[in-house]
């Protein structure tokens, strides 16, 4: 089974960047307990902070991967593009957000890509992206 994650911009600063929101571990560290907790998965992870790259991800993964956890971050308010890559392709895609976008400020409350995903998970911190995966085996 072949699963990616994709974090979009500013995520490669896990564990630095606002941990007081985001928490302080990386996600280098995060991926690697992660690949040891489902031994039978294999993980894939791609983090870009430009909107094309990310789009180019999912249409070269989107037609054979079999499940796709996307964290778009701030792209997730604004991208009709990757909103439209995810219905352009047959993967499923689940939306993650580490922290609760909807205890936050207003203009993260809308997600572009939300009603072309499966499901979101929200707020539960990097938890969610291993639920995520659960999700999908
Ligand atoms: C985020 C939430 C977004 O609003 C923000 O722009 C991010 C991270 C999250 O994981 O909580 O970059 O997607």
């Amino acid at each position: 089974m072949n699963i990616i994650i994709i974090n979009g911009p500013n995520l490669n600063l896990l564990g630095v960047r606002e941990p007081d929101i985001y928490g302080g571990e990386t996600f280098d560290d995060f991926f690697e307990r992660l690949q040891l907790d489902f031994p039978h998965v294999s993980l894939h992870y791609f983090q870009s902070n430009s909107e094309g790259a990310i789009i180019d991800k999912l249409h070269e993964v989107g037609f054979h991967f079999d499940g796709i956890i996307l964290n778009a971050g701030a792209y997730t308010h604004t991208s009709i593009a990757i909103a439209d890559a995810i219905a352009s392709i047959t993967t499923p895609v689940v939306e993650v957000h580490i922290s609760n976008v909807f205890a936050r400020e207003p203009f993260r409350h809308h997600s572009y890509i939300a009603p072309n995903c499966v499901g979101s998970i929200v707020g539960l911190g990097l938890q969610g992206y291993a639920l995520a995966v659960e999700y999908f085996i």
